[in-house]
C-alpha cells in the first residue's frame, strides 16, 4: 500500500491503536480525518496534529452512518483509505443467560459497533473508493478473531467475522483498484474495554509502526508478536491455543 499522499479516514482515531494510526498517516503526508464519539478526545488529537481533521460519529446506529458518510465525502471527496479501527469489548457472563434473557440492548451495541459498522461503512463508501487511485480498506481485528477469550465472547465473534468478511471482500475486489488489508492486534497497551484492562499489552507505537510498515511493504494481513503466530496457527495449535487461552 502507497502511504503517501491519501486522504484516510481512521475511525475511533483519537485515542490508542486508531490515534498511533492517526500520526503515522500524518507524519507520513497525508491528509487525515478522525471520528469518534467523544469530541474533546478527538480535540485533544488535533491539539498535537493541528492540520488534523476530525469529525464526530457514533457508528453504532446505521442512521448515523449515512449521515456520517454523506457529510465526509461532501467534506472531504478525495477519501481514498478508509480504517475500521473503531472497536468495544465488553466482558460477559453467558451463564447467566441461563437465568434471565435481559441485556440483548447490550449484545447489540457490540456487534453493531464492531461488526455492522465496518461492513456497512465500506458498503457506503466504496462507490467513492473505486473512482481513485490507491484506494485501500483497513480493517483492525484481533487476535481473538482465531482463538476466542470466552470472557468477552461477542467481541470474539464479532473479530473473527469482520476477519471472515475481509477475506470475501478483498477476493471479491481483487480486479480492482481498491485493496483490502487486515491488521491483526495483540493484546496492546489501550484503554480498549477500559482504563487499566490492557496493560500487560505491548506498546502501542510500536505494534502501530510494525504493523503499517508491512502493509507499506506490500503485506496484506499482518500481526505483531503473539498475533503474529495466532493467524498462522493450524487447527491443533489452535485448540492447544483455546486451552491456554481459557485456562
Ligand atoms: N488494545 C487491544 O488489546 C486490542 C487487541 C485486539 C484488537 N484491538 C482492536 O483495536 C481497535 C482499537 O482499539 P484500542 O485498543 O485502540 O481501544 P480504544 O482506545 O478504546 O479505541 C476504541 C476507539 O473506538 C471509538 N469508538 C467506540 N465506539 C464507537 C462508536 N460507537 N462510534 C464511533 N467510535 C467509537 C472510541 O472513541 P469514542 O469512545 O470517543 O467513541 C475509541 O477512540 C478496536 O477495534 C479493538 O477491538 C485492540
Amino acid at each position: 500500500m502507497n502511504m503517501k499522499n491519501n486522504t484516510v479516514l481512521v475511525t475511533g482515531g483519537g485515542t490508542g491503536i486508531g490515534l498511533e494510526i492517526a500520526k503515522y498517516f500524518y507524519e507520513n503526508g497525508n491528509e487525515v480525518i478522525i471520528c469518534g464519539r467523544r469530541l474533546e478526545v478527538l480535540e485533544d488529537a488535533q491539539k498535537v496534529m493541528p492540520n488534523l481533521h476530525i469529525l464526530t460519529c457514533d457508528l453504532s446506529n446505521a442512521n448515523a452512518r449515512k449521515a456520517f458518510s454523506a457529510k465526509l465525502l461532501s467534506n472531504f471527496p478525495n477519501l481514498n483509505v478508509l480504517i475500521n479501527n473503531a472497536g468495544i469489548q465488553r466482558f460477559r457472563n453467558l451463564r447467566e443467560n441461563l437465568l434471565t434473557e435481559n441485556g440483548w440492548a447490550d449484545y447489540q451495541d457490540e456487534i453493531q459497533t464492531n461488526l455492522e459498522a465496518p461492513i456497512h461503512l465500506s458498503n457506503l463508501l466504496l462507490p467513492a473508493l473505486h473512482k481513485k487511485k490507491n484506494a485501500a480498506i483497513i480493517n483492525v481485528t484481533s487476535a481473538l478473531a482465531f482463538v476466542p477469550y470466552t470472557a468477552v465472547p461477542v467481541y470474539s465473534a464479532t473479530k473473527a467475522a469482520i476477519h471472515s468478511f475481509t477475506l470475501s471482500l478483498r477476493h471479491q475486489l481483487k480486479d480492482t483498484d481498491i485493496a483490502v488489508l487486515e491488521i491483526i492486534p495483540p493484546a496492546v497497551n489501550t484503554d480498549l474495554g477500559g482504563k487499566g484492562l490492557h496493560t500487560y499489552g505491548v506498546d502501542v507505537t510500536e505494534f502501530t509502526t510494525s504493523v503499517l510498515n508491512r502493509l507499506a511493504n506490500g503485506e496484506e494481513e499482518v500481526g505483531y508478536g503473539g498475533s503474529e503466530e495466532i493467524r498462522l496457527f493450524g487447527k491443533t495449535q489452535l485448540s492447544e491455543g483455546f486451552k491456554k487461552m481459557n485456562g
